[in-house]
């Protein structure tokens, strides 16, 4: 099975196919999103909030996303892989910016990179674009500017705001991104995009009329402790709950010399190589 690339995106928005995209920061996480049929997968930032325990995501590093991506990359060799630019890898130099994405594609083995911004990137996703490399753009709540935007509001509520954020997605558009990230914007903010651009959006927070949605992992699994369900979430299972109930009764049945049992036990008399996975 091919992975899909931007230029079968761009036609199933045409055709009104809704893109479906998930986070994943590892190698199982990575094979079960593949198994599930996701169109893409993105390695957020986000996993310095969900997978590294950090109150936002400005600590992440370059380092940090090449060595995710990588684990994401061979747990999922057939689907499209979007890796997060970290805050202030694509600020300074192009030089130093095309450094930075030529890690998450070369040592991260990426297909795309993902950048949180309007004008003031463009130039930036242009260079990168010209380099072969698809840009996918982000604006509305930016979680890498929370220090700016004071906070983790939603975006696009006044008309000035709404306008900003219509300028910010058809300047990415220009600028060569193969699709827009719409966070957390009023539902009519994201439709109005939507139905302006040629490229995909994919929503998050961003209502029903977006081209795509895309969620965090952790959040639709509800696999965190603690776990506060935000109100754009649906969450399809209870992971989180599954596994402290398991490692609750593991916990029990050492204590209790439940397991292990005899028969996960080797005697002398068996060969190890045969009796590893069972009879
Ligand atoms: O890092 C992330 O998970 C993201 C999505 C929320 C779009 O950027
Ligand atoms: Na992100």
């Amino acid at each position: 099975k091919q992975a899909l690339n931007i230029v079968k995106m761009k036609k199933m928005k045409a055709e009104g196919v809704p893109l479906s995209m998930l986070t994943a920061y590892d190698y199982p996480s990575a094979a079960l999103a593949e198994e599930a049929g996701v169109d893409m997968i993105l390695v957020g930032d986000s996993l310095g909030n969900v997978v590294l325990g950090y109150n936002s995501t400005l600590p992440v590093t370059i380092d940090d996303m090449v060595y995710h991506t990588r684990a994401v990359a061979r747990g999922a060799e057939h689907t499209f892989i979007v890796a997060d630019m970290p805050f202030m890898t694509y600020h300074g130099g192009i030089d130093e910016t095309l450094k930075n994405v030529r890690r998450l594609m070369q040592e991260g083995h990426a297909h795309a990179v993902k950048m949180e911004g309007g004008l003031e990137i463009c130039a930036a996703v242009s260079s990168i674009v010209s380099a072969g490399v698809p840009v996918l753009g982000h604006i509305g709540l930016t979680p890498q500017s929370v220090n700016t935007i004071g906070g983790y509001r939603v975006q696009g509520k006044d008309p000035q705001d709404a306008q900003r954020l219509m300028e910010e997605a058809k300047a990415l558009e220009k600028a060569g991104a193969f699709g827009i990230v719409l966070e957390l914007v009023t539902e009519e903010v994201a439709e109005a995009i939507t139905k302006e651009l040629a490229i995909p959006t994919i929503g998050i927070g961003a209502g029903r009329y977006c081209d795509g949605q895309v969620l965090v992992f952790h959040d639709v699994l509800r696999y965190a402790s603690p776990y506060r369900e935000k109100r754009f979430v649906k969450a399809y299972a209870d992971v989180g709950g599954i596994i402290r109930d398991a490692l609750g009764q593991y916990v029990q049945e050492v204590k209790q010399r439940a397991f292990p049992e005899q028969r996960h036990a080797f005697g002398a008399d068996e060969s190890v190589l045969e009796s590893l996975y069972g009879a």
